[in-house]
């Protein structure tokens, strides 16, 4: 007898008897017989308990189970064509672990506050786990991509003197007898110090926002992954900007096929995506959004419609590039053929999906970078540092920011952002 099996192995153990543990998703009965559906983490399968094959008071242990009552079940492994997962367990004994309460998250649909607020529980249904699994794999494959090709990991500091991404969306938090510190909204530039240690680094970590708006697409909490590189330049960014994300799509193809399956996330789509990216620059986007009526200029930034209206019907991720500087951030490098523009990046993701990465060559120049930060009224004292990695030693050098939930929420074909993430923060929501 093989115990302690988990639920996706069991097809190493036809006509064998196992046993598994885990909760049930489900149970319907048909007389003599119950059906049950067992869930583990790791897959579900349906266990048969025919009356006539068991005990009198192991059957009725069957028929007392609640979803969600955890068990430890005994049976016989049987191959079954008609079953999603190709098997079926013929159970010959039960152990009740514990019979659940009555179970607030029932079949019927359920209204998304009731789900956010049962959270803790809502992450055990079966899209939610498809989602965290696919947010693994995206993950790990992001990390994977970047180890393998010279990134070093490398930590930044989430409690922060200064802001990356404009003081209007900082959270302060009282620090001692300093004051004040900031909750990081990216890591950024604490990479671009570690790049003069060993070259390529990223961090992976949490960041906040205070949004003050609702959207689909913003959290006030969600995960980034900075990349740095020196001696890399904007266009050299981009590249890898590229080949890490059509990597994550690969992986994901290959990783979650049952997971596409259950979010009804059509293959074949993520597929076509994993194509050479579309390169635009700002002027081309605002161009194209005329055409499709948007009352935009050629110096204003897109709001989440316009962003949207740029891939709606494209197949293929789009790079926005050459952005007016005024709309971007004091880092990034003037592009040293036009004084007004900005060599960064912002990747749309299609099916308007929206950005999912924000790029940039940096500002590598003292003086252009002192100047800058005057212009943009930023406290100096507290950039210091920030400033010195321009006066020893600079270097060309190119980063980007990956959000994490946004990349998950285009691979899941979920639109909502609040799905990819286990405990969504959002401006009205910090529990549970
Ligand atoms: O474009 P952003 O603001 O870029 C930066 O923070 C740079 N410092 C990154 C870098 O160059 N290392 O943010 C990067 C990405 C966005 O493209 C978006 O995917 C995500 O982070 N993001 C958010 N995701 C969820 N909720 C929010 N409020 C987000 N704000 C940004
Ligand atoms: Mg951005």
């Amino acid at each position: 007898m093989a115990e302690h099996v988990l639920i996706k192995d069991v097809g190493k153990h036809v006509d064998e008897e196992v046993i598994l543990s885990g909760w049930v998703r489900n149970k319907r009965s048909s007389g003599k017989i119950q059906f049950i559906i067992l869930r583990d983490g790791t897959a579900e399968i349906q266990a048969v308990a025919f009356h006539p094959n068991l005990t009198d008071s192991q059957f009725e242990k069957c028929e007392n189970l609640t979803m969600e009552s955890s068990v430890k079940i005994w049976g016989k492994v049987k191959k079954d064509e008609r079953s999603p997962t190709g098997y079926e367990l013929d159970l010959t004994n039960i152990e009740i672990i514990q019979i659940a309460a009555e179970y607030p998250i029932q079949k019927k649909s359920h209204g998304v506050n009731f789900l956010l607020d049962n959270r803790h529980l809502w992450v055990r249904s079966r899209k939610q786990h498809a989602l965290l699994k696919i947010r693994h794999t995206v993950y790990y494959a992001i990390t994977t991509y970047l180890n393998e090709n010279g990134f070093y990991r490398y930590d930044s500091p989430i409690l922060t003197p200064n802001a990356c991404e404009g003081t209007t969306t900082l959270f302060k938090v009282p620090y001692f007898d300093i004051g004040k510190a900031y909750l990081s909204q990216s890591g950024q530039l604490y990479a671009e110090t570690g790049i003069m240690s060993l070259g390529r680094v990223y961090d992976f970590g949490p960041t906040f926002r205070a949004e003050k708006s609702k959207t689909r697409k913003h959290l006030t909490e969600f995960w980034m992954m900075d990349a740095e590189a020196a001696f890399v330049k904007h266009k050299e960014n981009m590249k890898i900007q590229e080949e890490l994300i059509r990597f994550v799509i690969r992986q994901v193809i290959k990783k979650n096929e049952n997971e596409l399956k259950t979010l009804k996330r059509d293959i074949e789509t993520l597929r076509k995506a994993d194509a050479p990216f579309k390169v635009i620059t700002h002027k081309e986007a605002i161009d194209l959004l005329q055409t499709k009526g948007y009352d935009i200029g050629y110096d204003e930034d897109f709001g989440a419609e316009e962003e949207e209206a740029i891939t709606e019907d494209a197949e293929i991720p789009v790079f926005v590039e050459k952005w007016p500087k005024h709309i971007k951030s004091f880092y990034m490098k003037i592009d040293p053929d036009d004084k007004d523009i900005s060599l960064c990046d912002d990747l749309i993701a299609p099916e308007g999906f929206g950005e999912i990465i924000g790029g940039s060559e940096r500002e590598d120049d003292y003086k252009i970078l002192k100047k800058r930060m005057k212009e943009e009224e930023l406290p100096m004292d507290e950039y210091q540092w920030y400033l010195d990695l321009r006066r020893y030693g600079t270097v060309p050098h190119s980063g980007f920011g990956v959000g994490l939930e946004r990349l998950i929420g285009w691979m899941s074909g979920v639109r909502h952002i609040r799905q990819t993430i286990p405990f969504p923060r959002m401006i009205n929501r910090v529990s549970p």
